[in-house]
């Protein structure tokens, strides 16, 4: 069946913001005029559409040429987010006075379809993606753009916002080194990531870590501090240790700081303090914890990940045009193509245990807590 031509298009951002999403937000914007299109910018996820009433100045704005003029390479997004924005499982307050959920997705496809709003943008993380995909199957006509710094979405090489995390992650440990060794202590830098050590293992190595503990190597603590003392016993009298947020000890499990809720996923953190008291108790040394928790989502996005973004907005323009839907844009270098969204929703790419990165780790003396 032939595909109507496009009018209008919404783009939305939704879960954790990463450096980039303003380029998409520009390249989306300014390809679609250059087609004779209509774009719309949805506020926070999809909020801006169901809940209106917060949005005085309107949830839906029509998004212009000067309006995505200078932002590309600015953090964060202009249309805010939210990780709290399943329209599947909307929060909403039960007449009994507690709080439930509500599936509000026919609302936003009625939305789309009396608005004459012929396709979705969706820019956003595993989550954002798993709803577009849902909603794809509901019949909308949906694209995803892949952003995350966490870069643990499936069929794509990178994520866009990983590089500007990893970039940021690095200089902090370039900084660390000379603190730790005058002190000659142990710095340990808990890093984001959610269940998969990317930021970790590759700002880890880039940064010369000496430990890193990822969530796909469950860790024992005593082979770290071996490796510290070891460190100690020819003359290397700091170090500096990178753990990602999900990692977990062999006899244990990831540290949780809130568990999962209503069309919110649970939040991690904590794992570098108890590995730090850990490190400390076996080996008398003085330590320290950082924890780089949400400075690595800010600021402004690489060159990589400036490009990357861009490119990944202008192929969403191109992908509806072609008559394309239910599809995420992926980088498969060195060009970017259409992956089925089926394919990427409710997947998570791990770092590979016989990646040549992690071998890389292993080759220049990282221990890896195994
Ligand atoms: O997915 C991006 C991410 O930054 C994760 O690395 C982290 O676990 C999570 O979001 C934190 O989310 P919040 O913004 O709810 O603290």
């Amino acid at each position: 069946m032939p595909v109507s031509p496009i009018r209008r298009i919404a783009i939305c951002t939704g879960g954790g913001d990463a450096p980039g999403l303003n380029a998409v937000i520009r390249a989306v914007t300014i390809a679609a005029i250059r087609r004779g299109w209509e774009c719309l910018g949805i506020r926070d996820g999809f909020n801006g559409v169901l809940f209106p009433e917060r949005y005085p100045a309107g949830g839906v704005v029509r998004l212009t040429r000067d309006l995505v003029r200078g932002i590309a390479h600015q953090g964060g997004t202009i249309l805010g987010t939210t990780n709290k924005g399943d329209p599947f499982h909307c929060q909403t307050r039960l007449p009994d006075g507690t709080l439930g959920e509500k599936d509000r997705s026919d609302e936003l496809v009625a939305y789309f379809a009396e608005h004459g709003i012929d396709a979705l943008v969706s820019v956003g993380g595993d989550g954002s993606l798993t709803i577009a995909n849902a909603l794809h199957q509901k019949g909308l006509r949906v694209v995803g753009v892949p952003k995350t710094i966490d870069n643990d979405l499936d069929k794509t090489m990178t994520t866009f916002g990983f590089d500007s995390a990893v970039g940021f992650a690095t200089e902090c440990l370039d900084r660390l080194h000379s603190t730790a060794q005058s002190h000659q202590r142990v710095m340990v830098v808990e890093v984001m990531g959610r269940y998969a050590g990317w930021i970790a293992l590759h700002a880890g190595i880039a940064g010369n870590a000496h430990g890193i503990l990822i969530p796909e190597i469950p860790f024992d603590v005593d082979r770290l501090a071996e490796h510290i003392q070891a460190r100690d016993a020819y003359g290397q009298t700091y170090s500096i240790v990178v753990v990602a947020e999900g990692a977990a000890p062999r006899d244990g499990h990831a540290h949780v700081l809130q568990p999962a809720e209503a069309g919110h996923a649970e939040r991690l953190g904590g794992m570098g303090e108890q590995v730090a008291n850990a490190l400390q108790a076996r080996t008398g040394k003085d330590t320290r914890v950082v924890v780089l928790g949400h400075l690595l989502r800010g600021g402004s996005p690489t060159a990589f990940d400036r490009l990357a973004a861009l490119r990944f907005g202008a192929a969403a323009v191109r992908a509806l045009e072609e008559g394309e839907t239910g599809v995420m844009v992926a980088l498969a270098f060195p060009n970017v193509n259409y992956v089925p969204l089926h394919d990427v929703a409710g997947r998570m790419k791990a770092v590979p245990l016989d990646g040549d990165t992690l071998q890389t780790a292993r080759d220049v003396g990282i221990c890896m807590g195994d």
